[in-house]
């Protein structure tokens, strides 16, 4: 698998979504990455998108990240997977539309957690997918759980999980601000951006950084964060842009020079 070293684009429910919203898409947005995916034409890449309004409120309505605990959240569970389905459909259109091979997979078809840590991980169809030069897209989603029953498995977890296991040559994170901050950008107006950031100074960061703002079952900023520290220590490079700000995703995915944040090893 090593050969294929695969390039991870992360991108984020807020950017593909209006996470203050319940079930509203940007479809516009959607369109646009798909355009600069296109346009990029990355070999091995794998996308991984987030939730935002299709996966947070009902995962939180029905508590499925606290595990099974009353029969009435089976239907929760349903349908936060079926709903991260809708998401995916549309991001899906908007890909094969414009001629790109991108096939769905579904995390909670190949993945079972253990107390929301990827347990066992069905990696041959990814593996064939990428030999054969589709391009995967998963994302987060509601899956089943080993000793809770299920859980919500986070997009973040599962890029860097995906990047340990395949050996990604690097991560490009999409998400609604222009990177990481010392605090919230979206609180505190004279919050000041990280250029750059190496595995030490992320671990430092970690008790610093706020909570997400709107609704999210997933921890927020401080849960990426600390879902990335393993990637970087196995010296996959980081790239944190702003995926609302059309050809910030395209410029990263083609290497080029873009704002945003840096982060590796050293
Ligand atoms: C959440 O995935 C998935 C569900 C709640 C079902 P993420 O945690 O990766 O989503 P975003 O990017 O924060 O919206």
């Amino acid at each position: 698998m090593s050969e294929l070293r695969p390039a991870i684009l992360k991108i984020g429910g807020s950017v593909i979504t209006d996470k203050s919203g319940e079930l509203a898409a940007r479809t516009q947005d959607i369109a646009r990455l798909a355009e600069e995916i296109q346009n990029a034409n990355v070999r091995n890449l794998i996308i991984v998108h987030g939730g935002g309004s299709f996966g947070h409120p009902i995962a939180q309505k029905y508590a499925i990240n606290i595990g099974f605990k009353e029969e009435n959240q089976k239907v929760g569970f349903a349908e936060t997977h079926h709903m991260m389905t809708v998401l995916n459909g549309l991001l899906m259109d908007a890909l094969i539309w414009r001629g790109i091979p991108a096939v769905s997979v579904t995390p909670s078809s190949c993945i079972v957690t253990k107390k929301g840590r990827i347990q066992c991980f069905e990696k041959a169809p990814l593996t064939s997918m990428l030999r054969m030069g589709f391009l995967p897209v998963m994302y987060g989603d509601a899956v089943l759980d080993t000793e809770m029953g299920f859980a919500i498995l986070s997009g973040d977890q599962l890029i860097s999980y995906i990047a340990a296991n395949f050996n990604a040559e690097r991560i490009i994170i999409g998400v609604d601000v222009d990177g990481l901050y010392d605090t919230d950008p979206k609180i505190e107006k004279n919050a000041k951006i990280f250029t750059h950031l190496t595995l030490n100074e992320l671990k430092k960061l970690q008790n610093k950084l706020g909570k997400s703002t709107s609704c999210d079952v997933t921890g927020g900023m401080f849960g990426k964060i600390v879902e990335l520290i393993p990637a970087v220590e196995k010296e996959i490079p980081i790239t944190i842009v702003n995926a609302t700000k059309p050809n910030y995703v395209y410029k990263a995915l083609k290497k080029e020079k873009v704002q945003g944040t840096l982060i590796e090893k050293e």
